[in-house]
């Protein structure tokens, strides 16, 4: 009989780590290593028994190197990927993002296992070419003193050690960049410290009738892209037909979506009116703008545009994203409308 393939998902309870794990026991027969410092958002999948839950700190060596040598995949998804933490925390963003996510990599490495790394598209920096590409565009990041950079300057090294492993040391390797993923479980609606990334972010002000802050004006653009479309693209990855995956670099990305922060703000407050509990406050919302420094801290800096090169993700990978920005916003939406009524049953 054929063995089944063991998935090894660091970060399992995050914003990817969830949704990728929910996907794998919906529509494959793998196994599933989770490993997680906590785990309500997989608490759904309790008593599946392709799935394997570990409360797990990536620091801890042992544990890590345990799980490791049981999997044929590895996914190191922990991390923290919130730019107000990387100018706050930056040592920890360092000692998270990258030696503890590296030393995993070396665990891959020694033990033969194939890891697919997460990247992010904030290694690009600020870079001006139209499309970000994956082999041609210069990473360009800002000064030391600009601590947004922490962030991408430890994703990129671990990137550039990768692709050296593969070259010299035989690592089996898929590196892909995350261009703006959107949905569902991304942070806490509730939080209000201004850590949230920003659709979670506006949608908080919303629920609480507050203010939606348009850091700089607003006019900076990103990509945004679907979670559903993000997964069908990792599955692939994992997958890997014919090794096509192998030692290469993907953009995940919808480049279709690439709107500016004020387009995102406008179009959540003429969707809310339509969702249970936004729609209670919604209207006391109002949008200001607000500089940079006052929001962030002194350690940041922007891009003014982020938009992928996806052909060669497509080719490959037989990959299409297909949810525009209104209909992932509604999808939000109404997942965080679930949550809130089962918040409301609770109490
Ligand atoms: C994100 C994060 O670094 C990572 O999650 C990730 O690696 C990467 O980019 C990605 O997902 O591609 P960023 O796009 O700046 O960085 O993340 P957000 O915090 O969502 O901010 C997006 C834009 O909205 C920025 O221009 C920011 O200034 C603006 N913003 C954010 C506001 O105008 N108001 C807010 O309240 C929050």
């Amino acid at each position: 009989m054929k063995k089944r393939k063991t998935i090894l998902v660091f970060g399992a309870n995050g914003f990817i780590g969830q949704h990728l794990v929910r996907r794998i026991l919906k529509d494959t027969d793998w196994y599933v290593l989770a490993s997680d410092l906590k785990q309500n958002h997989l608490k759904e999948h309790r008593g599946n028994s392709r799935l394997e839950l570990h409360d797990g700190n990536i620091r801890n060596r042992k544990l890590v190197r345990k799980l490791v040598s049981r999997a044929d995949v590895v996914l190191p998804l922990a991390g923290i990927a919130t730019p107000k933490i990387y100018i706050t925390n930056p040592l920890l963003v360092h000692e998270i993002d990258f030696e503890a996510n590296l030393e995993i990599v070396r665990d891959c490495l020694e033990m033969k296992k194939r890891v697919i790394w997460a990247s992010t598209s904030e290694v690009y920096g600020m870079s001006t070419d139209k499309e970000f590409h994956p082999l041609e565009s210069n990473l360009v990041m800002g000064p030391i003193h600009k601590m947004r950079w922490i962030y991408a300057a430890g994703k990129s090294l671990v990137d550039r050690i990768i692709f050296a492993y593969g070259r010299d040391r035989g690592l089996e390797y898929t590196i892909f960049r995350p261009f703006n993923w959107i949905g569902y479980g991304q942070d806490d609606i509730h939080d209000t410290s201004g850590k949230p990334r920003v659709i979670t972010q506006f949608l908080g002000s919303i629920l609480r009738g507050g203010k939606i802050e348009l850091v700089d004006g607003g006019s900076n653009r990103r990509s945004f892209t679907y979670i559903d479309d993000c997964i069908d693209a990792l599955i692939k990855i994992i997958e890997n037909k014919k090794r096509i995956a192998s030692k290469k670099i993907y953009n995940i990305g919808n480049p279709k979506n690439n709107h500016s922060i004020k387009e995102v703000a406008e179009m959540l407050l003429e969707l809310a009116p339509s969702y249970p509990y936004f729609k209670d406050h919604c209207k006391e919302t109002r949008i200001v703008i607000t500089g940079s420094g006052k929001h962030y801290g002194e350690g940041y800096q922007d891009m003014i545009n982020r938009t992928p090169y996806i052909r060669n993700t497509k080719k490959d990978l037989g990959w299409n994203p297909k949810v525009n920005l209104r209909q992932a916003l509604k999808k939000t939406l109404a997942a965080y409308v679930e949550e809130l009524n089962q918040e409301e049953k609770s109490k």
